[in-house]
């Protein structure tokens, strides 16, 4: 049988555990840390560009926000933020991205938290693989499917199995993503994106709750697009609603700002992307060209 290939072989990535920089593949956890055995874990994923890490308050803000939100007081973000650079420089990284993951660490299984464990810091920073270069400019086919996750997806948990099965059905269809809907119909995001519409003349997006992910690119999609004049609204869409819409796109930290030009095999408004998106796609442009040059983090 042939050794499947570690990633490491594949392309090129640099972990570093708890502080320690090492090879990915020479990662090893313990096979009763609780991130593995119950998803006890919160985690982020930044964009590096020209090896510098992207929007690093907001997800280091998100990143706390998770780990109160699951009780896990103690980690020095600080710490970690200066592990992510030295990582991204001892791998001499220009384009890539970091996952970061904490877990409760490892420990006898029992539900509760025990009390002797200590968390465990992993991240590894990856060379990008943009997946989505030429979807940005064609826009993607995504399927609608059922929400089947938890009621706090507002924390950014490993629990993703619902956003798993979620994808594979969109990639068994030969979608690039699928878009999340609830039972009353509300639409409430993509496995791995946020998700904008434009009705009239007006860009909506799902308003922050229990129900979705609070989007890093989201957050800054809507301030480039109320700087541009463009107007928004956060407004829930209906999974009824997307036959009705102009344009259709996603956010998320590695898909940027993609076009969604088709809805369960039905066109989304002319079946191109949209002015809105276009215009949206080159202020993401603009703000990490200006990030890049001097920088300078987006307001
Ligand atoms: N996904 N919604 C969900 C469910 C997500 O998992 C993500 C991010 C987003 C977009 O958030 P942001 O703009 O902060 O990346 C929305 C990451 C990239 C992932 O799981 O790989």
């Amino acid at each position: 049988m042939q050794r499947p290939k570690s990633s490491d072989e594949l392309m090129k990535t640099l972990a570093n555990l708890n502080g320690e920089i090492m090879p990915l593949a020479e990662v090893k956890i313990s096979a009763l840390d609780r991130g593995f055995l119950f998803g006890d874990a919160v985690y982020e994923v930044l964009r590096v560009y020209q090896g510098k890490p992207w929007l690093q308050r907001e997800h280091f803000e998100r990143l706390q926000r998770s780990l109160k939100a699951i009780r896990m007081p103690g980690i020095d973000l600080q710490e970690l933020r200066k592990r992510v650079l030295e990582t991204i420089a001892a791998g001499g990284f220009a384009e890539a991205t970091v996952y970061i993951q904490i877990t409760r660490g490892a420990y006898l299984r029992s539900h509760a938290f025990p009390a002797e464990a200590t968390p465990l810091e992993f991240l590894y920073v990856q060379e990008l693989q943009d997946v989505y270069r030429e979807s940005r400019l064609s826009g993607v086919a995504v399927i609608t499917h059922p929400d089947i996750r938890w009621a706090r997806c507002d924390i950014k948990s490993t629990n993703l199995l619902g956003n798993v099965l979620a994808m594979q059905a969109a990639k068994e269809a030969g979608c690039l993503e699928a878009l999340l809907y609830s039972p009353d119909g509300t639409v409430t995001e993509g496995t791995h994106t946020s998700l904008f519409g434009v009705k009239g003349d007006m860009v909506l997006t799902a308003p922050n709750s229990n129900a979705v992910l609070p989007g890093i690119t989201r957050a800054l999609v809507l301030r480039l697009a109320k700087s541009a004049g463009i107007p928004v609204r956060e407004q829930i869409l209906k999974k009824d609603d997307l036959g009705g819409v102009a344009e259709l796109f996603l956010t998320g930290t590695t898909a940027e700002v993609l076009p969604v030009v088709q809805v369960d095999g039905r066109p989304v408004g002319d079946g191109c992307p949209g002015p809105f998106t276009r215009r949206l796609q080159q202020a993401y442009a603009e703000a990490v060209a200006a990030f890049v040059l001097g920088s300078v983090e987006p307001a």
